[in-house]
């Protein structure tokens, strides 16, 4: 977590015109890290996120003895050590706020000879580690939780050995965390998930060159094999650029290009969630970029109206609600939100802060066990606490735009984690957000 606290104050704007490009995916960033570190020989990465999260887990890696040029521009070079390369830190790895980090490389870690303690900031270390530690203990992996949480502390030497693991939750951290254990245990190791989630690691496992098998919602590996240097291109965040795809939509005359956004249809829920719900979105150039599918994304304002957001696309959106409660706050009649209980332990319980934070700006939102109940209507001004979360941070900046009057919302530093620069670029194309240092 950043030491600095950072308030925003966001006042009422009218539309939001032109073009935008938003920063490197996350998800991809962190991956090319660990892949690249492992793999035999040098991998470039361009379009890397040059965000808090993403850097932790360069950071980490550097402390594990890999060379790592860079970031310059968003170029890294990345001098992999091999499978079995990774040297013991010289202390802890803080990973900071970032729960992909831990889990996945939790997994990847347990299967080094070296021995490793993984600690976070407040928010890291209140978040549920079980999910990952309790299918690698399975797998014979030897970590030491802090009753389930950080630090985790990884044992090295342990032999894993393969399992197959019926995914309780549909998780892409979980997934990946056993799939990278898996490259380092004895026999096959596979999970079936009980509902799609993002299959970046699969796919960055294969532009590495090492086999992995998918069929329907079950993923196999095999121990044993060995990753081979590649070049890797990172898209837009598409969870970056759903914080515009519904601030156009919402705020009356906008129309905005977003450039160079991932939209592999394991993360593009929020397109499919705001066309349900009546927003105008066209995919108006689609290409390839480093194994992954790239769109420029024409946002035009639209009358939103309540929708029922079908369950199957919880997974698929699962980072992009906070903002699609601002779209459900102001749109016409009722949206509901079941069978997202993970909301609740992400960065925040996002499904308390959302509901609370809109409840303070006029806005009837009613939070239940697995999701919320929104009613649209006009939101007003106040005061919002964002609670060290990022997604929370921007979600409110972006209700300014439908908003009466001022909204102040506090502890936005972290929005450094994940979308450095979000400031500018929002008031570029017509928020009026001013950062307050405290
Ligand atoms: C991520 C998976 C998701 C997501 C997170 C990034 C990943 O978490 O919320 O921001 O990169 O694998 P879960 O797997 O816990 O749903």
């Amino acid at each position: 977590m950043s030491e600095q606290i950072i308030n925003y104050i966001a006042s009422p704007s009218k539309k939001l015109t032109g073009d935008i490009k938003v920063p490197g995916d996350k998800s991809v960033s962190h991956r090319s890290i660990m892949f690249g570190s492992l793999a035999d020989g040098v991998t470039h990465v361009s379009g890397f996120l040059e965000g808090e999260d993403a850097l932790a887990t360069l950071k980490s890696f550097k402390a594990l003895g890999v060379k790592i040029e860079g970031p310059k521009n968003g170029e890294v070079t990345i001098h992999g050590v091999g499978m079995n390369g990774l040297k013991t830190p010289d202390g802890d790895l803080d990973l900071g706020n970032s729960g992909t980090s831990m889990r996945l490389m939790t997994g990847l870690l347990s299967g080094q000879a070296i021995d490793c303690t993984l600690t976070g900031d407040r928010s890291l270390s209140s978040r549920p580690m079980k999910r990952v530690t309790d299918p690698l203990a399975l797998m014979n992996a030897n970590i030491e939780t802090n009753d389930g949480k950080a630090p985790l502390k990884i044992k090295g030497g342990s032999e894993l050995k393969g399992i197959h693991y019926d995914m309780p939750i549909a998780s892409a951290q979980v997934k990946s965390c056993l799939l990278l254990a898996g490259m380092y245990a004895e026999g096959e190791t596979s999970v079936t998930e009980p509902g799609v989630t993002r299959d970046h690691t699969e796919r960055m496992l294969r532009a590495f060159q090492y086999p992995v098998k998918t069929e329907g919602n079950k993923i196999s590996i095999e121990g044993g094999h060995s990753l081979k240097a590649c070049d890797l291109q990172v898209p837009g965040d598409i969870s970056s650029a759903a914080f515009f795809m519904v601030g156009a939509s919402i705020a009356e005359g906008s129309e905005l290009l977003i450039k160079n956004v991932g939209i592999n249809p394991t993360r593009t829920g929020v397109i499919d969630i705001l066309k349900l719900m009546g927003g105008d979105l066209t995919l108006v150039k689609e290409y390839q970029c480093g194994g992954e599918p790239v769109a420029d994304i024409l946002v035009k304002s639209a009358q939103l109206k309540g929708i029922e957001i079908p369950e199957r696309l919880v997974p698929l959106a699962i980072d992009e609600f906070p903002v699609l409660f601002v779209a459900a706050a102001c749109a016409e009649g009722t949206t509901i939100l079941t069978g997202a209980k993970e909301l609740r332990v992400k960065e925040s319980d996002r499904i308390q802060v959302m509901a609370d934070g809109l409840q303070t700006l006029g806005i009837d939102a009613k939070p239940t066990e697995d999701g919320i109940v929104i009613q649209g209507g006009r939101l007003t001004s106040g005061k919002v606490h964002a609670h060290d979360d990022h997604r929370i941070a921007m979600s409110f900046s972006i209700a300014s735009l439908c908003a009466e009057g001022e909204i102040v919302i506090e502890d936005c530093a972290n929005v450094a984690t994940s979308f450095p620069g979000f400031v500018k670029i929002a008031n570029n194309v017509g928020l009026s957000i001013k950062e307050e240092l405290v």
